[in-house]
């Protein structure tokens, strides 16, 4: 039988498995590990992207705006060949890396998310489609489809200029950019926003149409710090600044929606996947913050040269910003149990590896001394995110709880 949960149970399965390659890839430095380290790292991106993230928030959207219309059969034949597409990435990158295969799975993702985006323009019902959400899950599925402009250039720079060019690394971070601040985080915002209009707290049109517009050109704008590597014209560094200062408005105009539906807000979500969204909120606020900072030259230039900060900030974001609201949406929807436990280990092995990460950056730039046995900290610390989140994968086979069917509404 298909259901929802067990959709939502499969995106689980590959947080799981991405968080035992990163326990992995931590592990290299302190022990002989015959794999090749690029390829794993390879493997452990795309799952984390297009078989966790992406799983989880298609299940979520589909269940917000078509769950009711009759669309459940092809649905299901676009989610499974979506992973088929991504078991082929599985089990090609760890062995060959970029080649013939991986990249052949990697190709049919794309099309099949196309056909995911054209569902949802396509079936969800018109009532609906006039709500402030969907603007935002609308733009959020377009910013997933320019996203992987990025991807279909690479073939052609390779063939041009070559892997090792700026137009090539170019191509890498306009996907990554695209991806995550404009699909990931705006489609967190829209599900969370149609959860507040389920309980009818609104923004009204003219505030919102000023969030939607600031939201939006920050994300472009915002794609210029993706280039502050290469040293650009001020220009470029102003337009990244603008952008930043957009988002952050964009998030002071949410904020006071918040808090002045205080009360009607402690009614939607429970005591505790409210304060974890409270905490999600503050973790989105510091990645708006270090996204203006790393907009200052100088630190631009520190950042592109110290590899620790981009995968202490990319981590911020993907297990923060963008992992936590995940679980807890899927949590409020009961498509995945919850468990507090769980949850307060994962925020505190996510907490002391960003502490690691960024400690290691910052004795890397003052070029000090680092502590001994760092890489055994940081394993231990990456080891109990692993633990978490299996716990939280293996909880959903224990328990029963009821089944949310794939044409019912919860
Ligand atoms: C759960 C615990 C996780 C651990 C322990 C972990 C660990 C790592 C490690 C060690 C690397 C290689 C860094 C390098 O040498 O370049 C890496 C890269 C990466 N991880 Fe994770 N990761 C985790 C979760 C995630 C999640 C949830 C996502 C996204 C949803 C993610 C996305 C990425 C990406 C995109 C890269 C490639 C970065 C690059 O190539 O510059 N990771 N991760």
């Amino acid at each position: 039988m298909y259901t929802l949960k067990k959709h939502s149970t499969i995106a689980l399965g590959y947080f799981f498995l991405i968080a035992l390659l990163g326990v992995i890839l931590r592990l290299f430095p302190i022990v002989n590990i015959s794999s090749n380290y690029k390829f794993l790292v390879h493997t452990h991106s795309h799952v984390a992207l297009l078989g966790w993230v992406y799983t989880a928030l298609s299940t979520i959207i589909y269940k917000q705006y078509i769950q009711n219309t009759n669309v459940a059969k092809k649905y299901n034949r676009i989610f499974w060949f979506t992973q088929v597409t991504i078991i082929g990435m599985l089990v090609t990158f760890p062995f060959t890396g970029y080649a013939f295969f991986s990249i052949v799975f990697s190709t049919l993702f794309l099309i099949s998310s196309y056909f995911f985006a054209w569902l949802i323009f396509k079936y969800t019902p018109v009532k609906l489609k006039q709500r402030n959400s969907y603007k935002l899950i609308r733009v959020a599925l377009w910013y997933m489809i320019i996203s992987s402009l990025g991807p279909w250039m690479l073939g052609i720079i390779m063939q041009t200029s070559g892997q090792e060019s700026s137009l090539y690394k170019n191509a890498i971070y306009f996907y990554l950019h695209f991806q995550y601040n404009g699909w990931f985080i705006i489609a967190v915002l829209g599900i969370f926003i149609y959860i507040l209009e389920q309980h009818s707290i609104l923004f009204s049109k003219k505030v919102f149409n000023n969030f939607f517009w600031l939201l939006n050109n920050g994300v472009v704008a915002t794609f210029f710090i993706s280039i502050l590597w290469m040293k650009p014209p001020f220009i470029i560094n102003s337009l990244a600044v603008i952008g930043s200062i957009f988002q952050l408005i964009a998030f002071g105009l949410l904020l006071k929606l918040l808090l002045e539906n205080k009360h009607k807000l402690s009614l939607v979500f429970c005591p505790f996947l409210g304060n974890i969204l409270k905490l999600s909120g503050a973790i989105f606020l510091v990645k708006l913050i270090l996204q203006l900072t790393v907009c200052i030259p100088f630190i631009a230039d520190m950042v592109s040269y110290n590899v620790d900060f981009v995968i202490g900030y990319i981590h911020w974001v993907f297990l923060g910003v963008v992992s936590i609201p995940i679980l807890t949406f899927l949590f409020h929807y009961q498509l995945a149990i919850k468990s507090k436990v769980l949850l307060a280990i994962y925020i505190f092995g996510f907490i002391l590896t960003e502490i690691l990460i960024f400690y290691k950056g910052i004795i890397n730039w003052l070029q000090l001394n680092m502590i001994n046995n760092y890489y055994h900290y940081l394993a231990i610390a990456s080891g109990l995110l692993l633990m978490s989140i299996a716990g939280v994968f293996f909880i959903q086979f224990k328990k029963k709880n009821p089944t949310t069917s794939i044409s019912s509404e919860y």
